[in-house]
């Protein structure tokens, strides 16, 4: 099997103290991670590898794209020669594994693209670190691997079960990443997190759809009841654990990255019909909803607790005030940024079965 044209590439070997690979950095958590990285370690090579799948782009790297320590690769996970030849010429000391199809919804339309790319991209990804020397394979997961709500908030320790073909197919890649440590004592550590909110998140996920849809003066369109919950975490203190997760996290462990900002879904558009649009009025905000199908299946929320993150050292500092109010400021500072707005329309439509 040969690379495609746009995966052949050539890395000037520079003098780094270390090689890091981060995949999915053209995405919203992985290319705060990738400015993140460039900026605290100068002295590190940060090769950022993405596709540029529809919801990735390299405006979201502008801060550094021109930083000697940082070098973007087009190229997709799922190709086990390219990866190989990665990993074969790179000397990759740790990887941070975002890529991935994120969104939930996609997922009922298609399962089988989920599976192929967060599961096998995994195993491919995986396999090509094995016998690389690689020192830590940070394995990017999610709170929905752990289903529905039950009466209690989730530790690490409780059972998966996936409730979507999103879900399952997180499940199935750190099942696989997790074999890769106990078989082959490849380096793994696997987290999951909450919801992560912040600027330059694709508009497809619930914050900035909202945000979107008021900036166009259109009701935000709330799936099923609007009860269902999510925990909402700023981008920063998300990229914060991840840096924790680098410097102090155990080998083989799982770590939740929780926050208790929990909000109803009804109690989100309300706040930001609130925040965006002036009105107090319960009737005024009323006006400004609007409900259509639900999901497929849909989770009532996903508590975590997050004791083990907090004996890192590393707890969420950023308010949900703090946080929305800065997300809606760049949303309206940087209204072009997400030119195509495809993902916007076809969400504000009721879900087709
Ligand atoms: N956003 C959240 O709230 C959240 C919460 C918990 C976990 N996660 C996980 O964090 C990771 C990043 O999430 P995000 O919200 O930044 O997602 P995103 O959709 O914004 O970014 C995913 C990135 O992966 C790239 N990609 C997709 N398929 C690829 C392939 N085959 N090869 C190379 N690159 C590919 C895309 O181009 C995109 O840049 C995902 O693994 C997701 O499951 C996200």
């Amino acid at each position: 099997m040969k690379m495609a044209q746009n995966e052949q590439f050539a890395v000037t070997q520079k003098e780094f103290n270390k090689t890091v690979l981060v995949t999915g950095g053209a995405g919203f958590i992985g290319s705060h991670v990738v400015i993140s990285l460039v900026e605290k370690y100068p002295d590190w090579h940060i090769i950022n590898l993405d596709k540029l799948d529809y919801c990735s782009s390299l405006k979201n790297l502008a801060p550094v794209q021109h930083r000697a320590n940082y070098t973007f690769i087009k190229g997709d996970v799922c190709s086990p020669y390219f990866i190989n030849h990665l990993f074969e010429t790179q000397n990759i000391d740790i990887v941070f594994h975002f890529a991935a199809q994120s969104h939930v919804e996609n997922s009922f339309r298609y399962p089988a693209k989920f599976l192929h790319v967060n599961v096998d991209g995994t195993r491919v990804l995986l396999n090509a670190a094995r016998d690389s020397g690689v020192q830590r394979f940070i394995h990017v997961s999610t709170d929905e691997v752990y289903g529905d709500r039950v009466d209690r908030a989730f530790d690490e320790l409780c059972p998966r079960r996936p409730t979507n073909p999103y879900s399952v197919s997180k499940a199935t890649a750190e099942c696989t990443a997790l074999s890769y440590w106990n078989k082959h004592e490849l380096p793994v550590i696997v987290t999951r997190s909450n919801n992560v909110y912040g600027p330059r998140q694709y508009f497809e996920k619930v914050v900035p759809r909202f945000i979107s849809l008021l900036q166009q003066n259109k009701k935000c369109t709330i799936q099923g009841s609007g009860l269902q919950s999510r925990h909402f975490l700023y981008i920063d203190d998300v990229t914060e654990a991840f840096m924790t997760v680098m410097e102090k996290g155990i080998l083989g462990e799982i770590y939740n990255i929780g926050t208790n900002c929990e909000l109803p879904v009804t109690q989100l558009a309300r706040d930001l019909i609130k925040t965006m649009k002036g009105l107090s009025l319960d009737t005024d905000i009323d006006d400004w909803m609007q409900f259509v199908e639900d999901r497929p299946c849909q989770d009532q929320g996903y508590p975590l607790i997050s004791h083990k993150m907090h004996g890192l050292g590393w707890r969420p500092r950023v308010s949900w005030e703090e946080g929305i109010r800065t997300t809606i400021q760049w949303y309206k500072e940087n209204p072009h940024h997400w030119l195509d707005t495809e993902a916007l329309q076809q969400h504000s439509q009721p879900l087709r079965a």
